[in-house]
């Protein structure tokens, strides 16, 4: 099993990549796009397309555990997502409810923790089944979370906090000012995770699709037009070098270093 420390594992990433460990980025949060296009340049079908990106997921997220990234955060089907034909619904369903099974010896073996980053409804039973196994089985393991976000919309996810934080009002369990910035993380999907540093999109579209608008508010953006199931490690490797290089002041005038809140 893979119990290295996240320090050592920077140390390593960042000797490697030539930068210091702290500018290697703790939370990576990727959305993974360019499926589709990447199987119909090829005159494939779009469902090829899809079981192409998955195949390159595995890899990625073991070269994120050895970079000593804490969590990473895949963009996996948006609540807007279900607009899409049935069959290609269906077969992502079924993908993932396959893949999670397939890659359960995988995360054991490199100490990874699996998360559901979403809301249940309206996943199917089998879908929900593989997740909340794969949660239950590598719950035990400390090091990097790996986070699935399946049937994921982020102002849902806020409406879902406002409402839990509502109903603790209502039934008086805090007041009202005591709600600040801290206890609306604590009611996301997210809570206790750290914020993602580094937001990585793929396919050249320049926008965040309702992907974790609280949790991104000072992260740093890589985008490439590269298509997701093209996204190679040192593709990865060019992301974590364009954050390193980054001045982050999250609204103060002097540089921080990347990783610093
Ligand atoms: C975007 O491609 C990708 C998605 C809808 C998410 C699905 C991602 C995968 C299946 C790869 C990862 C798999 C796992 C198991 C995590 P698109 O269809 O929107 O592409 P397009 O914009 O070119 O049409």
């Amino acid at each position: 099993m893979n119990t290295r420390s996240f320090e050592e594992k920077r140390i390593e990433a960042g000797r490697r990549l030539g930068i210091s460990p702290e500018a290697i980025p703790r939370h990576v949060a990727v959305i993974m796009d360019g499926n589709g296009r990447w199987a119909t340049e090829r005159g494939l079908p779009r469902f090829q397309g899809h079981e192409q990106g998955a195949k390159i997921v595995e890899s990625l997220a073991t070269h994120c555990v050895n970079c000593g990234i804490e969590y990473l955060t895949l963009y996996s089907f948006s609540m807007q997502n279900w607009k899409r034909p049935k069959e290609e619904v269906d077969f992502l369903m079924y993908l993932y409810a396959s893949y999670l099974e397939g890659i359960r010896p995988s995360l054991m073996e490199k100490n990874v923790q699996f998360a559901h980053v979403g809301r249940r409804e309206p996943l199917p039973q089998d879908v929900l089944d593989a997740l909340d196994e794969t949660v239950r089985i590598t719950s035990v393991n400390t090091g990097m979370t790996l986070g699935f976000a399946l049937n994921y919309g982020s102002r849902t996810e806020i409406v879902d906090a406002v409402r839990a934080l509502a109903q603790e009002a209502k039934d008086g369990q805090i007041d009202p000012q005591a709600i600040d910035e801290q206890v609306i993380g604590d009611h996301l999907y997210t809570a206790g995770w750290h914020d993602p540093d580094l937001v990585v999109r793929t396919s050249g579209e320049m926008r965040i699709s309702n992907f974790l608008l609280w949790q991104i508010s000072y992260a740093e953006f890589y985008v490439t037009d590269v298509y997701w199931p093209d996204f190679t490690l040192e593709e990865l490797d060019k992301s974590l070098l364009a954050y390193a290089s980054r001045q982050r002041r999250f609204g103060d005038t002097k540089p921080k270093t990347p990783t610093q809140g």
